[in-house]
C-alpha cells in the first residue's frame, strides 16, 4: 500500500458490515473501492474472506465486528438473524444502522431493543437491486429513518454506494415508505401479468406490447400526483374528465374481454370491487383516489 494511499483510507471513517449476501457484497465493494477502512463479518465466513484481497479486514466472530467500529451496518436476512447474530455482542456506544428488510413495526422495537444496549439507531429500506448499488445512474437509494444526530453523523459515508433518503425519527417510517413503493411495484406486476394473458392465446409477440405497456404505465404515472392530492384533500369530486360512474360502466368491458380471451380477471376484480364500493357510497364521487378509505380495517 502506498504512502497516499494509506493517507487517503486514514481520511475516511472506519465501519463494520455485518452480512454479505448479495446485497452486502454489493456494498462493501463499494466502501472498499471509496478507501473506507471497512470490517466484514460474515455467518459463512467464505464470504468474508472473498473481500480480503480488496482491502477488507475479516472479523473473527460478531463482536469482534462490532467492537472494531462506531458506526455498524447490519445487512441480514431477516429480523430474526439479527437476534441470532449480535445477541450477547456489546452494543455500547454504537451507532447501529440496519439496512435489513423490515416491518415497520420490528424496525421501531429494534429501536427501542438498541436504545435499551446503550446504541443509536436508523433502520432503513433498500431501493436497489445489487447491480444498482455503486452505479449512481441507475438510480438507486436507501431510506433512512431513526436518529437523526446517527444519520447526520454518517451521511457521508452512508452515501457512498447509493443515495439516502432520511425520511422521520419514527424508526418505523423508512421499513414504511419501502413496503409501500414496493407494494405499489406488485400492483404494476399484476396489470402487466394481466396484459401478457390477455394477448397470449394470439399472434402478438410480448416483446412488441412491451413498449406500449411501458409507454402507457410511464403516463399514468402522474395519476400518483392526482391520488396523493385527493387523498389528502379529501377532495370527492375528484377527475371529471374519467369520473368513477364512467369507469365503473366500463368493467364488464374488461371482464368480458378476459373471459373472451379465456383468462381470469382475479388480478383486476379486487380493484373493481372497491372502485364499485365507492360509487355505491356516492354517486357523485369521481375520485378513485377516495377508494383508499375503503381498505382500513381499523
Ligand atoms: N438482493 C436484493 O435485491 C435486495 C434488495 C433490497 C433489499 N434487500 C435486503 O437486503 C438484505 C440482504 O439481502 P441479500 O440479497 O444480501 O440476501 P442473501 O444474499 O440471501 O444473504 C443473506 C445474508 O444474511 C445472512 N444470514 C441469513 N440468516 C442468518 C442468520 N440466522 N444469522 C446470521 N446471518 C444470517 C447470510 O449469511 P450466510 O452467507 O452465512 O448465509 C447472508 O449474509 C435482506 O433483508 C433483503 O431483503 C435485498
Amino acid at each position: 500500500m502506498t504512502n497516499d494511499f494509506m493517507e487517503q483510507a486514514n481520511d475516511k471513517s472506519p465501519l463494520t458490515l455485518l452480512g454479505l449476501g448479495a446485497m452486502g457484497t454489493a456494498l462493501a465493494r463499494t466502501w472498499l473501492a471509496a478507501g473506507y477502512p471497512l470490517t466484514v463479518w460474515n455467518r459463512t465466513a467464505a464470504r468474508a474472506e472473498a473481500l480480503a484481497p480488496e482491502g477488507a479486514k475479516v472479523a473473527a466472530s460478531a463482536a469482534e465486528a462490532v467492537a472494531a467500529s462506531e458506526l455498524v451496518v447490519l445487512c441480514l436476512l431477516d429480523d430474526a438473524s439479527i437476534d441470532a447474530t449480535l445477541d450477547g455482542v456489546d452494543l455500547t456506544g454504537k451507532d447501529l444502522v440496519n439496512l435489513t428488510t423490515s416491518t415497520p413495526e420490528q424496525g421501531r422495537a429494534r429501536a427501542e431493543w438498541a436504545r435499551e444496549r446503550g446504541a443509536r439507531f436508523v433502520d432503513a429500506g433498500i431501493m436497489a437491486v445489487p447491480p444498482m448499488i455503486g452505479v449512481p445512474e441507475a438510480g438507486g437509494y436507501i431510506f433512512y429513518s431513526g436518529s437523526l444526530e446517527l444519520f447526520d453523523a454518517h451521511q457521508e459515508v452512508l452515501a457512498v454506494p447509493v443515495g439516502t433518503k432520511y425520511v422521520g425519527e419514527d424508526a418505523g417510517f423508512a421499513a414504511l415508505y419501502d413496503v409501500a413503493l414496493l407494494s405499489s411495484m406488485y400492483g404494476m406486476f399484476g396489470g402487466i401479468t394481466h396484459a401478457l394473458a390477455l394477448i397470449g392465446k394470439e399472434d402478438i409477440a410480448a416483446k412488441d406490447l412491451a413498449p406500449l405497456l411501458a409507454d402507457w404505465l410511464n403516463a399514468m404515472s402522474s395519476s400518483v400526483h392526482l391520488f396523493a392530492e385527493q387523498f389528502d384533500s379529501g377532495d370527492q369530486e375528484g377527475d371529471s374528465a374519467s369520473n368513477l360512474a364512467m369507469q365503473v360502466a366500463g368493467i364488464p368491458t374488461f371482464r368480458d374481454t378476459a373471459a373472451g380471451q379465456g383468462i381470469s380477471t382475479e388480478l383486476l376484480d379486487p380493484y373493481f370491487d372497491l372502485m364499485k364500493r365507492q360509487l355505491a357510497q356516492s354517486r357523485d364521487a369521481n375520485s378513485t383516489g377516495g377508494t383508499v378509505d375503503l381498505l382500513r380495517t381499523r
